[in-house]
């Protein structure tokens, strides 16, 4: 969700801002701006749309050594050339970028701007209208950055460029990410190192409520109070082939993909020199004093998390609860007395997981995260982190990182249940290898999939998942594919479910997907498929070898029944895929959508 890159140095900063943009895509946005400062003063483009398109339009000449670039997905006020990034002040003196949500804005414009006449329906140009205001006063940027910045609450990443100076680029956060990337003679910045890895590998962090003054060669970090600090900088172990998307058409395709890679790597990262699971410590510990397990996630990451459910309890038998991260806080059920928290996220930054994080730690819980992203929010301010080592996830449609999900959550559960001395007859290193190779079978049956997607969803409104047991959980997530990057209407839904309702809306051609992996609801979700079939749907049943009747439309290659959620959703990605192609869709920036969901 809107994206954030800057530049101050000797070279044109407009090529390195576009091209930043363009990587900061993913996240999801609607509009996009950039600003450049020379010796001529600010100049500024900014477009409703594409980053393609503000690039057209900044081919009109424009050009400095000091820029900022946004990338806006919209909250306060619609997608348009006013509300888009940057913003400047009254006097045009301030250009200010901004990611985030400033939930006193109101409040600030009521204290502080009465008398200014507003531009946009922003809460972004309250703070840069703000920022001129405090300048009035104190007659310093530094100062009256730093006085803007205590007053706003709520979650922000801030560029700020004051076109009186193009020596200095003002930078600040709270909540939301935002990185300095250090070179020879230039700095940048950026809301994910992603977005400026061509120019540089050295990073440094920026902590909540501090501000950081760059100019080419020195870095300034300091508190809201003034205190200067010291920081190391670290390098990003990310090279450009990891992020480009080759020869491939769509960033999903890739990461469909890559699952089986992912699924090796995993097992490298987490086995120990005597093939068993090499875990954190602490987190067996936490682990094992763990009366009760909840679970905190959103979307992809929550279906995950259901499946995840299943692994802990049959694996370790600690008992699991699965939340929705944005319903926990106002609904908490009785919470027992020794709980460990387990938030799952790609990307580390949910706010609504977040906004979870911070209210059981008030509450003094212990909390453990798994995330494909290392010093994320979610990682850093949990007391344990479990990588997914997924490599970065571009398109919008989480894939890989659902299968890295359950394999990190597998491991937990065997290794938690290892240390309970429970004996298992189930080896989950030697599973997940099996996984990873059929994982690649049903990617090698492209064509077949793709001509299911053709038959079954070019043209129809609306579509059914179904499974019983864990098949339900990997419905819900195919029909959270569906929708997401081909606009179907899509559910996900438990086989016996169906005729307490949803049944109603099965007519005469109605596509309904149905998973049978798991051998003792077999009969009855292939009767729910009869009991749809007589009603005319389309029926389609993928099955797993070994449980597989005549005319079901693909057999999974036969798995461990735990594990067949990570290879049963491969042809539900790959249906994704290819029925949001032939509907002309935007697979890899499906609209209204963004990567990072960092507001609540
Ligand atoms: C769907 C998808 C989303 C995310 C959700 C949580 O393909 O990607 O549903 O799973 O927004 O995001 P993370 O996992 O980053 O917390």
């Amino acid at each position: 969700m809107c994206g954030i890159v800057g530049y101050i140095g000797q070279n044109d900063a407009k090529g390195i801002l576009l091209n930043g943009l363009a990587r900061l895509e993913y996240r999801g946005y609607d509009s996009a701006g950039i600003a450049l400062l020379n010796q001529d003063g600010i100049q500024m483009t900014k477009v409703k749309g594409r980053v393609a398109v503000l690039e057209e339009k900044a081919d009109e000449g424009i050009s400095g050594s000091l820029g900022i670039g946004h990338t806006r997905w919209a909250t306060h006020g619609v997608p348009s050339i006013i509300n888009a990034h940057p913003h400047q002040s009254g006097t045009g003196r301030f250009i200010i970028v901004h990611n985030g949500v400033i939930e006193n804005y109101e409040a600030l414009k009521r204290e502080y701007l009465k008398d200014v006449s507003l531009i946009s329906d922003t809460d972004t140009e309250i703070i840069v209208q703000l920022m001129e205001k405090l300048f009035e006063r104190f007659q310093d940027t530094r100062t009256a950055f730093c006085e803007t910045m205590k007053l706003l609450k709520g979650s922000y990443a801030i560029a700020m460029i004051d076109a009186e100076d193009r020596n200095t680029l003002y930078v600040s956060k709270n909540k939301s990410p935002l990185l300095i990337g250090i070179g020879e003679g230039f700095h940048v910045v950026a809301s994910d190192a992603m977005a400026t890895l061509k120019e540089t590998n050295r990073y440094l962090e920026i902590h909540d409520e501090e501000v950081v003054l760059l100019t080419s060669d020195t870095v300034t970090i300091q508190t809201l109070t003034g205190e200067e600090l010291e920081r190391e900088s670290y390098t990003v172990e990310l090279d450009l082939s990891d992020i480009e998307k080759g020869t491939y058409s769509h960033y999903m395709l890739k990461e469909i993909d890559e699952q089986p890679f992912v699924l090796r790597r995993i097992i490298e990262e987490y086995q120990d020199e005597n093939n068993g699971i090499s875990i954190d410590p602490a987190i067996r510990i936490a682990m094992q004093q763990a009366d009760r397990i909840y679970i905190i996630a959103a979307g992809t990451s929550y279906h995950a998390g259901l499946v995840g459910k299943g692994f802990i309890e049959k694996l370790a038998g600690i008992p699991v609860e699965v939340h929705i991260a944005s319903e926990f806080n106002y609904n908490m059920p009785i919470l027992s007395d020794s709980p460990l928290f387990i938030f799952i996220s790609q990307s580390g930054e949910t706010a609504d997981s977040r906004a979870v994080l911070v209210q059981i730690k008030k509450m003094g819980f212990p909390a453990l995260t798994i995330t494909n992203v290392a010093g994320s929010t979610l990682s850093r301010e949990a007391d344990y982190t479990l990588h997914l080592h997924a490599g970065p996830e571009i398109a919008v449609a989480s894939t890989k990182a659902y299968t890295a999900q359950l394999a990190v959550l597998v491991l937990l559960a065997v290794d938690t249940a290892e240390t309970k001395e429970v004996t298992l007859d189930f080896d989950p290193i030697r599973e997940l290898a099996i996984a990873a190779n059929a994982i690649e079978v049903l990617t090698d049956q492209k064509e077949t999939i793709e001509n299911l997607a053709r038959d079954y969803l070019t043209t129809t409104p609306n579509a059914f998942f179904i499974g019983r047991s864990a098949d339900y959980y990997v419905a819900m997530e195919g029909a959270l594919k569906l929708k997401e990057i081909s606009y179907i209407q899509a559910e996900g839904l438990a086989g016996g479910e169906l005729k307490h309702g949803t049944i109603a809306l099965i007519e005469e051609g109605t596509p309904v997907i149905a998973l049978a992996t798991q051998v003792y609801v077999n009969y009855s979700i292939r009767g729910n498929v009869q009991e749809v079939a007589a009603r005319g749907a389309n029926t389609l049943i993928i099955s797993m070898d070994g449980l597989n009747e005549e005319n079901d439309a693909l057999v999974l290659p036969e798995i461990h029944e735990l594990l067949a959620p990570l290879v049963s959703v491969i042809p539900l990605q790959l249906l994704a895929y290819y029925a949001a192609l032939h509907r002309d869709c935007d697979v890899d920036k499906p609209r209204n959508l963004a990567k990072s969901v960092t507001v609540e």
